[in-house]
This record gives C-alpha cells, sequence and structure tokens, in this order.
C-alpha cells in the first residue's frame, strides 16, 4: 500500500474532497461536469474521445498532447449563441487561438475577441471576416492600430486616452472611421484571484467609472467626431462563479451609458459585458449554464433600460475558457512514482509547468485520471507533477489515483483547452505540445508538437 492509501487523510483535503468517500469506481468515473462531451471509457478500460482511444492517440501522436473534442466545442458555441439569442458572442482569442479555432467559431457563427497583432493575424489568416473581429488591449501599438483599421476589424476597443490620440491620427491618416468600444472600469471586485479580476479601480486596464475618466474618453469621442463610438465595454475578470459581479457591472456602465446621452445628446447603441464564465476544474465548482447567465444578464440590462429610460442596447459578450476549457484534456504519459513515505506518491508525467502554468501560477486546481486503462486497486492520494526542474512543477496538487499508477499509464487531465496551451512556454527547452483535433472518429493535428529544430531554429548565435 502507498503512502495516503483511502481513508487515510480523514478530513485534510481540500478540494478533491474527503479521502474516505473515494473508492476504485470513483477513481475510474468519468464525470460529465469535468470531461468532454464526447469522452467515455471504452469496453478495453481506455478512454476514448469522439470515438478514438487514448491509446491509439498516444501512439499516433506522442504524449504529452491537447486533445480536442471538436463537437464539445462546437456544442458549447452553440448553446452560447442560443442562450444570447440577439447578442453577439464573441470568442475570446485568449484562452487558445489556432486557425482551426478561427475556422471552429467562424462557422459556429460566432464574433472572434483578438488582443495582440499575432492574434490578428491568425484570425485575418484563417479567413475570419473582419468585421466580426473585435480587437483589445491596454498598450495597443501604432502598427497593430493601423493594421487593424485597414483589416476593417469591427470594433476597437480603446483602453486610454493615448490610445484614443492615436487611432484618430491614424484614422485621419486613413480617412477611415473605425468603430470603438470604450473599456470602462467599472470598480467591481471579482471573486477571482487577484492576477485575474480587471474591474477593481487600482488596475491597468479601462477608464476609471468613478473617477471620472470614462465619461471625459466618451466626450473626446463623440466631440472629436473621428472615431464612432458605439458603446461601453466592461469585463470584470475571469473564472468566475457568482454572477453578482456582472450584474452590478451592467447596471454602472448602464448608468455611465444614460450620463452620456443626458450630456452629450448621445445614446449608444451597444454594450459589451466581457467574458469571464467560470467552468468546472474540479466536482467542487458549480458554474452556471450559459442560458441561466443570459436570463440574469438580459433581466438585469432590460429593468436598468427601463428605469433610465434607455433603448434596449444590442448586447456582447466574450466567453473564452467556457467554450474551449471542457472541451480539451490533455493526455500524459506516467514517467516515475515515488511514494515519499508517511506524505505522499508523486507521480511525474511527461510535461507539466510548460504545458500548464496555471497552477504554479494562480494555484489553479486540476484533477486526473488514469486513461490507458481502469483499476482495481484502491485509491491512493497523489500529486501530479512534470519534468521541470523545480518543486512548483506541479500539473494536480491532489488526486486519488490507483494505487498501481506506473510508468507507462496513459494519465488524462480534464480542462485543459484555456489557458494552457496559449500560455505554454519552452521552459527548461521542453518543445510545446500539439494540439489533436478528433471528431467523429477522426483525429488530426491542428497545432504541432514543436521539434528541438524547431527551438534551435530561433538560437542563431
Ligand atoms: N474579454 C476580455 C476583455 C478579457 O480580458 C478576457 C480574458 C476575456 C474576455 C475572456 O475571459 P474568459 O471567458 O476566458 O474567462 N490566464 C488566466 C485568464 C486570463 C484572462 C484574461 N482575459 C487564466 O489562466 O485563468
Amino acid at each position: 500500500m502507498r503512502a495516503h492509501e483511502a481513508g487515510a487523510l480523514h478530513g485534510e483535503l481540500g478540494s478533491t474532497g474527503p479521502a474516505w468517500l473515494r473508492t476504485p469506481e470513483d477513481v475510474n468515473a468519468i464525470l460529465p461536469q469535468l470531461w468532454p462531451t464526447g469522452v467515455a471509457r471504452a469496453a478495453d478500460g481506455a478512454l476514448a474521445v469522439g470515438e478514438v482511444s487514448v491509446r491509439a492517440l498516444a501512439e499516433e501522436f506522442g504524449t504529452p498532447a491537447y486533445v480536442l473534442d471538436e463537437n464539445d466545442m462546437r456544442e458549447r458555441c452553440r448553446e452560447f449563441l442560443a442562450a444570447f439569442a440577439g447578442c453577439d458572442v464573441y470568442y475570446a482569442g485568449k484562452a487558445f487561438l489556432c486557425r482551426a479555432v478561427v475556422r471552429i467559431v467562424a462557422e459556429e457563427g460566432l464574433h472572434l475577441d483578438v488582443c495582440t497583432g499575432g492574434e490578428l493575424a491568425t484570425a485575418l489568416s484563417a479567413g475570419m471576416p473582419p468585421e466580426r473581429i473585435g480587437f483589445h488591449g491596454n498598450n495597443k501599438s501604432v502598427a497593430e492600430l493601423t493594421r487593424a483599421v485597414e483589416a476593417g476589424v469591427g470594433r476597437i476597443v480603446v483602453d486610454s486616452f493615448h490610445e484614443i490620440d492615436r487611432l484618430t491620427a491614424i484614422a485621419r491618416d486613413l480617412g477611415r472611421r473605425p468603430a470603438v468600444l470604450l473599456r470602462v472600469t467599472v470598480g467591481v471586485e471579482a471573486h477571482t484571484h487577484e492576477f485575474i479580476a480587471t474591474a477593481h479601480e487600482d488596475q491597468k486596464f479601462g477608464f476609471s467609472l468613478a473617477g471620472g475618466a470614462a465619461f471625459a474618453a466618451a466626450q473626446k469621442i463623440v466631440e472629436e467626431g473621428v472615431l464612432e463610438l458605439c458603446g461601453l465595454h466592461s469585463h470584470i475578470g475571469s473564472q468566475i462563479f457568482d454572477t453578482s459581479g456582472f450584474e452590478l457591472s451592467a447596471r454602472r456602465v448602464l448608468g455611465l451609458q444614460a450620463q452620456i446621452r443626458d450630456a452629450l445628446g448621445v445614446e449608444l447603441p451597444e454594450l459589451d459585458l466581457g467574458g469571464g464564465f467560470g467552468i468546472a476544474y474540479t466536482t467542487q465548482d458549480d458554474p452556471a449554464t450559459p442560458a441561466d447567465l443570459a436570463k440574469r444578464l438580459d433581466k438585469i440590462v432590460a429593468d436598468e433600460c427601463e428605469a433610465l429610460r434607455l433603448k434596449l442596447p444590442r448586447l456582447s459578450i466574450e466567453p473564452g475558457r467556457a467554450i474551449v476549457g471542457p472541451a480539451v484534456f490533455t493526455l500524459y504519459e506516467v514517467g516515475t512514482v515515488k511514494d515519499v513515505d508517511g506524505i505522499r506518491t508523486y507521480v511525474s508525467v511527461d510535461g507539466g509547468m510548460s504545458d500548464n502554468i496555471r497552477a504554479a501560477l494562480y494555484g489553479a486546481t486540476y484533477s486526473a485520471t488514469v486513461a490507458s486503462r481502469t483499476s482495481a486497486a484502491p485509491p491512493i492520494l497523489a500529486r501530479v507533477v512534470g519534468k521541470h526542474c523545480e518543486s512548483g512543477d506541479v500539473v494536480v496538487k491532489d488526486e486519488f489515483l490507483p494505487a498501481d499508477v506506473q510508468p507507462g499509464d496513459l494519465l488524462a487531465v480534464p480542462g485543459t483547452g484555456a489557458y494552457c496551451r496559449s500560455m505554454a512556454s519552452n521552459y527548461n527547452h521542453v518543445p510545446r505540445p500539439p494540439v489533436v483535433a478528433v471528431r467523429d472518429g477522426h483525429a488530426r493535428v491542428i497545432v504541432r508538437r514543436e521539434t528541438e529544430d524547431d527551438l534551435l531554429a530561433l538560437d542563431v548565435g
């Protein structure tokens, strides 16, 4: 028996729950709230996604690999569109972007939010209609803004007075009238990790509502008349479960909208409420459904508009994580298993903080399962760690795995579609894993694995 076999840790666990609840059946279970809909255990006990076994995936594409259940992602796009009918749903490309993903969201009828020249280039190169692109960022360069205006990007979300001046000069030069939204800092403390909360006063994004900068920016744009001010934008943060933050934020921006109407005589036709909708990483997380979110936000906006006698603006939202996060799992191979007597079992996989920095950076929690087989062995409490040269290289802090987990087993970590490949690094010169999309029995590489030659190609000294 390994250290921390089931029952040994009564009451000591945080998000994974008490040890005595775990049985071999629990450890082998694929809980629908944590896994893409196309994932199930096949007859041989291995996981299959979109009818393709993870054993076959590992054999063909190697490990580690990010595996995208394409139907699951498409279904999430449709769910948001249906729930937010009559709104524009921007997929936030920062969560994960590549050309195949651009095509998926474009085909599904979504808009796309980009926040750098690189993301814009990816979107345009995959044929995203420019008028369906929104361009964000607190420090867009002149080159990036020029490219966006030349390409005819649908909305540019302006974030500072310097940017308004820059964009105004570019618009004059090019003889264009770019449509802009104004990013407003609404002073809402979102309940999430401090690094990913974006609407409290003391931070770099947006124009402060309370301090008057947001109104002053609107006035400047309206009076100069070079840019077309279409509406206001607010994004309060990311991985948020408590919808009251979105509601408060909607109220506050609509208040500003009324102030702009009263003082400047313009009624802005649009309102973008940003993204940030949380997903389940462990069984402790209970996110709202898109239908729930839509119902609440629609009601707040309708009530507030009625109270302020505003026409209902066209709403937009920008979910990233909620669309791609749950559609992907990372497939690793176990390399070593080490019992540290009386403390815990460390299971090392062939990736780590270079393919998923979120545990190290935000203390994010994940779950994991042995993917290549089921096991009747009793559960042990394990920590899944990577192959990098630091002890903070944790993939899953606490998880119950079967006591017979061993080198050569495939291990899968669900919920890795958002902010894992997009934040991946080459730390320790580890090439980044591929992204493999699976659909209806067919697997294709959409981002290929990096090679050592790729790494050396940049090294020109
Ligand atoms: N719109 C704006 C303006 C944003 O800044 C973001 C995320 C989104 C939409 C999409 O948020 P989502 O729906 O994906 O939560 N790296 C962090 C998350 C940073 C989010 C940055 N902005 C993480 O791994 O949790």
